[in-house]
């Protein structure tokens, strides 16, 4: 059976982009699902001084493994002033130190959500630029709007929007 990381790029305990990638991963079909929270992965913020003085920490080279470990993964990330969320862009900066291509090539369905009516589509064109660059290979991706308008008890509630998650989701499905 196929194993699916799936995380959010926040370390909100409310998390959307939690709650939409976890739900996008119960669309997957006979595949092992585990969800990672980057409160479980504490680091300090990277710096040249603190790698030199003290290596790639221990959590950067947990999370690293788990990459390794995956067949896929669903990565749903959190805009923050049109960008990545410190907490992700930090865990990342770490990871690219142990290895620039820090995807390894994995299948992955990009996602985002915002409130607002852009869904996050800042970091969303920022992370699809870049990840084939380091090791990215997006095959789905999809980013959902006005996010509190939009899901309920766990669920995309918008059908039409529901339905095009459902058909990129199979394009993951079908990478594995
Ligand atoms: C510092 C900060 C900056 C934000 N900047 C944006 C933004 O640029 N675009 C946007 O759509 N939402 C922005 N938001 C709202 C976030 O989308 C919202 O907090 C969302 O819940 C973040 O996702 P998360 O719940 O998965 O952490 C910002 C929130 C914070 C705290």
């Amino acid at each position: 059976m196929s194993k699916v990381l799936v995380f959010a790029g926040s370390n909100s305990k409310a998390s959307i982009n939690k709650q939409l990638a976890t739900y996008a991963s119960s669309l997957l079909k006979n595949t092992e699902i585990e969800v990672l929270d980057l409160n479980d992965f504490p680091l300090p913020i990277y710096g040249i001084d603190t790698e030199n003085e003290f290596g790639v920490p221990k959590n950067a080279r947990r999370f690293v493994s788990l990459i390794e470990g995956a067949d896929g993964i669903v990565l749903s990330l959190a805009e923050h002033n049109g960008s990545y969320a410190a907490v992700f862009k930090n865990i990342f900066d770490w990871m690219s130190r142990i290895e620039a291509k820090v995807w390894r090539n994995k299948p992955m369905l990009l996602l985002s959500t915002s409130p607002g009516v852009r869904g996050g589509s800042g970091v969303f064109a920022s992370a699809k630029m870049a990840y084939p660059y380091q090791g990215g290979n997006i095959v789905g991706e999809f980013s959902l709007p006005s996010f509190f308008d939009n899901f309920r008890d766990g669920k995309v509630t918008n059908g039409e929007l529901n339905e095009i998650l459902k058909s990129e989701v199979l394009k993951l499905d079908r990478a594995l």
